[in-house]
């Protein structure tokens, strides 16, 4: 499934557009000061990642510049092709440029981006001192370089050399002999496997050796990570000693169609799912993978009453929802865990409108991998809210974790895979590997797409089977994502999506035949440090010839992009905070502890560099190895100095808050991180300093690598509250933190936090 195209890594890359050289207005802060803004922001971008400072050639060394990697406006949290290739508006500053006149027979000083190999090579036109955009920037590895010309449009450069830098992602190379030698010769030297009691979970726990994950299909490690110790914790796979064939074969979702003060029970069980036509027992709600589709109006109530038939302690979170505290499903926080055998009501209030998820919030990692998670679509009250559209469609995209024919197991007493996460290799789109779709050219279709993975983000787009390029792809416009509609449509390449995200856009195909669902993106091979494409298949979309010649009802509207005016209206309400000092600031980074000694020099090694998404997993030993027993994942609050759950946060109802997320770059090993709010709403004002142009309402914002990304908190719902990656192994390895919001209008009036003791 997995068919990584090894060609040359310049190859695969998408030219870089050499959009001409506009003068600009830089107002935006740049990630190359060191100057935070607005007032209140101590914290700023990682220069490393996104400033590039170019070299004078030696005698001329009066000149100086720099490249800017600016984040471009993308309604996703980071802006990338549909090959998976990084975009930046790339802003140039030079100075101390002399008249090239003065320099030999030149009349223009003009830059160049290129790769490392020169097999691409971009002018970007004249340029001179000052700041410019020099248009977008979208190769895996590049050089920036400066040179006096005879002629401004050469397609090569001819003349003389001024200044130079090679991009941050071109630190990135093989390892080198000596950490070879450690790699090759060292043995396992595991994370210690003594003594654990396989504490709990007694009754179906896989008893027996861990199987070993398995390598990505062309890609290979040092011999010495494929020999370490499996992870700190026993193997866990459900149903250990049931015969599957007891089990009841799992059905498709239903939908459920409910009005307000219905009442629905909900029930988490085993069942047997049939994967390309072998049998697992798996989980799922009602019987059913996903669980049933919950459809309701805008404002509604519904209670659920839920029964936990499974051997684990859970509970159900309803992501997204701004609803009751009480009911909100975090064990320990707002109920206790719902222990096997056990039932709880939840009452579910739907405030807003929009697509939403619910999963357990106990032991994610395992839970809601094995199946435990289902849709909630909140219909509009405003008619014609997301635009007109002939049918839609709900899909959850996930992986899951296969070596050979069975899953891997889980860990039993604490997640495995606690570096980056449990990338799957088995994709799978409403719970099926070959996920298909049938329709009609020219038809509009409404796709609700949810991210059920533990880790992975995805970057998915349609392209039409036997056809190559943008033109054979469908056209995709994004209408809404967590919390409701953006303001404005818009034309996207494809759809990014990071755990728990939630993005609903607008699809046409247009030709008759299949197009292939398609997860696009630059995968890293570490050991000859270089990128490669990768591309998997989650599905296929059969489009039959339209019967009767002409448009479908929908089509005239999808041909144009529209602002969205109730969404407008509702954002115009907080306009006024978009220029408000930062409130506060955290900070996400990892902390790691008796990591078996060549892992942990190889991952030092490997943090030359890092991606600003860490897109798969090519690392698959030393993360399967991983537990919460050596990484610490931490949100800190540097005002206070706080960690995770000792972050005392208290606002109170009506607050509008700005909060400044900054991914720390200088960490044992960065990667992005989908970080929600419960039981709020919030707005992504600004990435790296640059405005965000387009908005909508959100509860998880993507944080790719050393950025800054801020968010404007409108705290409407008291409680007590999680706030937490949403990566499975990172919440589990500390990620969370909790704040606390009281009502002072509330009866009572004293501001009392409903069901925590002053
Ligand atoms: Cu979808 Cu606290 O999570
Ligand atoms: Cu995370």
């Amino acid at each position: 499934m997995r068919a990584p195209e090894r060609a040359c890594a310049a190859a695969a890359l998408v030219a870089a557009l050499a959009a001409p050289s506009r003068a600009m207005g830089v107002q935006a802060s740049s990630s190359c000061d060191d100057t935070p803004s607005p007032a209140g922001a101590t914290l700023t971008p990682s220069r490393d990642l996104y400033c590039v400072f170019l070299t004078a050639r030696p005698g001329l060394e009066g000149m100086s510049g720099r490249l800017e990697l600016r984040t471009p406006h993308s309604p996703f949290g980071v802006a990338v092709n549909a090959a998976g290739n990084h975009l930046y508006e790339g802003i140039l500053t030079l100075d101390g440029l002399p008249d090239p006149a003065t320099l030999g027979n030149y009349e223009h000083i003009v830059a160049w981006l290129a790769t490392p190999l020169f097999d691409t090579v971009v002018n970007l036109g004249p340029v001179s001192n000052g700041t410019r955009s020099v248009g977008e920037v979208s190769l895996n590895k590049f050089m920036i370089l400066v040179t006096a010309e005879p002629r401004p449009d050469a397609p090569e450069w001819e003349g003389r050399l001024l200044l130079r830098a090679t991009s941050p992602s071109a630190r990135m190379s093989p390892p080198d002999l000596q950490e070879y030698i450690i790699g090759a010769g060292a043995g396992g030297g595991g994370a210690g496997m003594a003594g654990h009691d396989h504490a709990g979970m007694g009754t179906d726990a896989a008893d027996g050796p861990w199987p070993r994950p398995s390598m990505m299909p062309g890609l290979t490690m040092f011999p010495a990570l494929m020999a370490l110790d499996p992870p700190a914790a026993a193997p866990y796979l459900p149903g250990a000693g049931i015969d599957p064939a007891t089990l009841p074969l799992a059905r498709p979702r239903e939908v459920i169609r409910l009005g307000d003060g219905d009442e629905i029970d909900l029930e988490a069980g085993l069942v047997r799912r049939r994967i390309r036509s072998r049998d697992y027992v798996m989980y799922g709600f009602n019987g059913q993978y996903p669980g049933p589709l919950l459809h309701v109006p805008e404002a509604a109530t519904i209670s659920v009453d839920f029964t936990n038939s499974i051997a684990w302690p859970t509970t159900i979170h309803w992501h997204g929802l701004r609803l009751d505290n009480a009911s909100d499903g975090v064990p320990g926080v707002t109920q206790e865990p719902v222990e096997p055998g056990e039932t709880f009501r939840y009452e579910i209030h739907f405030k807003d409108p929009g697509l939403y998820w619910y999963h357990p919030h106990h032991r994610e990692d395992v839970l809601k991998d094995l199946g435990l998670y289902g849709n909630m679509l909140v219909e509009p009250a405003a008619p014609d809210y997301f635009g007109p559209v002939d049918r839609e469609e709900f899909l959850m995209v996930d992986d899951f974790l296969m070596t050979g024919d069975d899953p891997l197991p889980f860990g039993l007493e604490r997640s495995t895979h606690a570096f980056m996460g449990r990338f799957g290799n088995l994709m799978l789109t409403n719970g099926e590997p070959d996920y298909e779709l049938e329709v009609t050219a020219g038809e509009v279709i409404r796709m609700y797409l949810t991210n059920v993975s533990n880790t992975r983000t995805f970057n998915l787009s349609f392209a039409r089977e036997g056809d190559v390029g943008q033109s054979a792809a469908a056209r995709i416009k994004v209408v809404g994502t967590d919390v409701g509609a953006f303001e404005r449509e818009e034309w996207v390449e494809s759809i990014v999506l990071s755990p728990a995200e939630r993005y609903i856009v607008h699809v046409r195909f247009d030709q008759p035949g299949d197009y292939a669902l398609l997860n696009r993106v630059q995968g890293i091979d570490h050991l000859a440090g270089a990128f490669f494409q990768e591309e998997d298949r989650l599905g296929t979309v059969r489009v039959a010839t339209r019967p009767d010649p002409g448009l479908s009802p929908a089509s005239p509207a999808f041909d144009t992009l529209r602002t969205n005016l109730p969404a407008a209206r509702e954002l115009a309400l907080l306009r006024e905070h978009f220029d408000d000092p930062v409130d506060r600031e955290l900070t996400f980074t990892l902390e790691a502890s008796g990591v078996p000694f060549v892992v942990d020099r190889l991952m030092r090694f490997d943090s030359a560099y890092f991606h600003p998404v860490e897109w798969s997993g090519t690392m698959p030993m030393m993360n399967w190895n991983s537990s919460s027993e050596e990484v610490q994942w931490i949100i800190r609050e540097p005002a206070t100095g706080r960690e995770n759950m000792d972050i005392a946060w208290r606002f109170q109802v009506g607050d509008v808050v700005r909060i400044r997320l900054h991914n720390e770059r200088r960490s044992f090993h960065a990667m992005q991180h989908p970080f929600h709010i419960h039981g709020q709403r919030f707005l992504v004002l600004s990435r790296n300093g640059v405005p965000n142009e387009n908005l909508a309402w959100k509860d998880t914002v993507l944080l790719p690598t050393g950025t800054t990304t801020d968010i404007l908190l409108e705290i409407t719902n008291p409680g007590r509250w999680m706030a937490h990656c949403h990566i499975s192994e990172h919440l589990e390895a500390g990620m969370r933190m909790l704040f606390e919001v009281t009502d002072p209008a509330a009866p009572g009036g004293s501001g009392q936090v409903p069901g925590v003791r002053p």
